[in-house]
């Protein structure tokens, strides 16, 4: 049997949406997009006591994008420190670095694999600017400590939530907790564009700034300048960037917004099975705290012989990936700002056990159990 790590759950309706949006003529950021920031924005508010005027959702063509310009958005400049963990994708470091500011490194959780709260106060100097959490598998970090921590301090939180949806801490939503929340719609996410991002805040001039920006700094969009009731005058009033999705994408968007929370049905029935037959084995399950709820997008497990399960799965058809190799293992990082191994113990047990399983809305229980059948078989 073969199972791939990853396959989107795409349908007639996805293929409608594009297929419409592709023959209205309109191929870049237009319409379609607009409805798809109005239709997220209400999601991730709904329940909220948010007016609609104080929110807002901007859209992307990717996360790391999405990162770059909320960063920019509270002002991060060359020299200041951005807190991020260390078991991250690297995007998260690399947007740091675009303005000449320094990632610091923090450690992680050994359950959660998220950044751990309780470490990030030894991080903090003079210069520290922000924190970025990255919420792992689509759990949210602690995000209450990292709140007081931050406020204390008089430092903005940047949440990763590129795992994230749907997710929920206490209740409340993801994208409602820190000061500006990006998500990301890459190929392989709960919800998926194959590439996009979108960054979710309350804050007004954080909000015009990543519009302005996404669009090479221009006051005006396209949609604005080039339909019936437009006007062809605009201005640069920032030096931006080319970071805007299209109405393609954005078809792609609405169609999986619809049924996030089917897909995240089906998501979870995969991870109930993996549960069941873990429970009692050598397999290290994912601990999910119970005051929030994970969007399951990954589901990674923990073993003392990481390596040969990898190879022993895959030469029984299974695609497995890990999440993540860690920013102070990656050469250039390492190089460039002399991260040390030994700083991130428990990052480092983490990385040299852990391996994701195959998780997705379309697997059959077939599938599913083959896997864990194989995991169980091999796992030490
Ligand atoms: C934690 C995390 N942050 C950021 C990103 C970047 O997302 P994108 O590919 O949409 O730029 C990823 C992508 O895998 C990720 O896993």
């Amino acid at each position: 049997m073969e199972i791939p790590f990853h396959k989107a759950h795409i349908t007639e309706d996805e293929i409608n949406g594009v297929v419409a949006a592709v023959k209205s003529g309109w191929l870049t950021m237009g319409p379609k997009t607009i409805e798809f920031e109005k239709k997220f924005n209400d999601y991730v508010f709904a329940g909220s006591k948010v007016s609609s005027e104080n929110r807002f959702a901007i859209s992307f063509n990717s996360a790391t994008a999405t990162l770059h310009l909320a960063l920019k958005a509270i002002g991060v400049k060359s020299g200041d420190e951005v807190i991020i963990p260390t078991n991250t994708f690297v995007a998260t470091a690399e947007v740091v670095t675009y303005f000449g500011a320094i990632p610091v490194l923090c450690d992680v959780e050994y359950d959660t694999h998220n950044i751990d709260a309780s470490k990030i106060n030894a991080c903090i100097t003079p210069k520290t600017k922000a924190i970025i959490p990255v919420d792992y598998g689509g759990q949210l970090c602690d995000m209450d400590e990292i709140v007081a921590v931050a406020r204390g301090h008089g430092i903005k939180i940047i949440e990763d939530a590129a795992h994230c949806l749907p997710s929920s801490y206490k209740g409340r939503r993801v994208g409602t907790i820190a000061d500006i929340t990006c998500f990301s719609f890459y190929a392989t996410k709960t919800l998926a564009c194959g590439e996009g991002g979108m960054a979710v805040t309350t804050n007004f001039d954080y909000a015009k700034t990543m519009k302005i920006n996404r669009l090479h700094g221009i006051s005006r969009d396209a949609w604005d300048r080039y339909t019936a009731k437009g006007n062809w005058f605009y201005e640069v009033v920032d030096n931006g960037n080319k970071y805007n999705t299209t109405d393609i994408h954005s078809a792609l968007g609405l169609a999986q917004l619809a049924k996030l929370e089917k897909m995240y049905d089906m998501r979870k029935k995969v991870a109930d099975i993996y549960n069941a037959a873990f429970a009692g084995s050598a397999v290290i399950m994912p601990v999910i705290r119970s005051d929030r709820e994970t969007s399951w997008h990954l589901y990674a497990i923990k073993v003392n012989n990481r390596d040969e399960l990898m190879a022993k799965l895959k030469e029984s058809g299974i695609s497995t990936s890990l999440h993540f190799i860690p920013v102070h293992r990656q050469p250039y990082y390492a190089a460039k700002y002399g991260y040390k191994k030994e700083d991130y113990p428990v990052s480092e047990r983490v990385y040299s056990q852990s391996v994701s399983l195959p998780i997705y809305p379309d697997m059959t229980e077939e599938q599913i159990r083959y896997v864990a059948a194989k995991v169980l078989e091999y796992a030490k």
